[in-house]
């Protein structure tokens, strides 16, 4: 049985310093530990997230909680991936208590569309680690469909790549009927 999910109001905003240190704090479990922030680069990662050109925005609930982050453009791409074709790169992450619990899809859409509003996106992109199922589940039920797959350069860490195939007709069937 398909189990309710409430529906989600959120709001986007650029990431300020309250949010990067709590993002900096947030312990996902194994093997999902892979995306926990290292404890011993807290100034350069506060840095990075806090950097404009990084693009990161937080992701709030109506009450202001900060409930994600984002980023788009480079942030989101790994070196070793063919990044030519012209599209706009997301990256997320939900905070550690609110994964797993079948909301994945509505923060990525809602993700998807502030990027494709924001930055007047043509194609939309991922890249994820590929033990990383449950992202790519998120990412195939938003309609992206795997385009490669690589080797990170300098970790030896696969990856796999997902794009859309037309922003138009995502943005049709997945944020008009919602
Ligand atoms: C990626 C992320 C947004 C997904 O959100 P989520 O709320 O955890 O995902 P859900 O609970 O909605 O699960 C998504 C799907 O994956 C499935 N899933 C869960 N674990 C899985 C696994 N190990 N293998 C395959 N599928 C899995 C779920 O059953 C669900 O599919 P369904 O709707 O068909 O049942 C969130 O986990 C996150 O932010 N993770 C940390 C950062 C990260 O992974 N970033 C990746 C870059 S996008």
């Amino acid at each position: 049985m398909r189990r309710y999910v409430k529906p989600l109001s959120l709001t986007f905003r650029q990431l300020e310093k309250e949010h990067a240190l709590a993002i900096l704090n947030w312990r996902y479990t194994s093997p999902y530990d892979y995306y926990n922030f290292d404890a011993d680069t807290v100034q350069e990662d506060l840095r990075y997230l806090l950097d404009v050109k990084n693009a990161f925005c937080a992701i709030l609930n109506l009450q202001g909680e900060l409930e994600g982050y984002c980023s788009f453009g480079s942030d989101a791409q790994v070196p070793g991936g063919d990044y030519s074709a012209e599209a706009l790169d997301i990256g997320m992450g939900i905070r550690p208590d609110l994964v797993g619990q079948g909301r994945g899809k509505q923060y990525a859409q809602a993700v998807a569309r502030y990027g494709v509003k924001q930055y007047r996106a043509q194609q939309l992109r991922v890249t994820i680690a590929e033990f990383n199922k449950r992202a790519q589940r998120v990412w195939e039920q938003l309609g992206f469909e795997q385009v490669e797959k690589f080797i990170k350069i300098g970790s030896g860490e696969k990856f796999v790549v997902m794009a859309c195939a037309s922003v138009d007709s995502w943005f049709y069937i997945y944020c008009c009927n919602d």
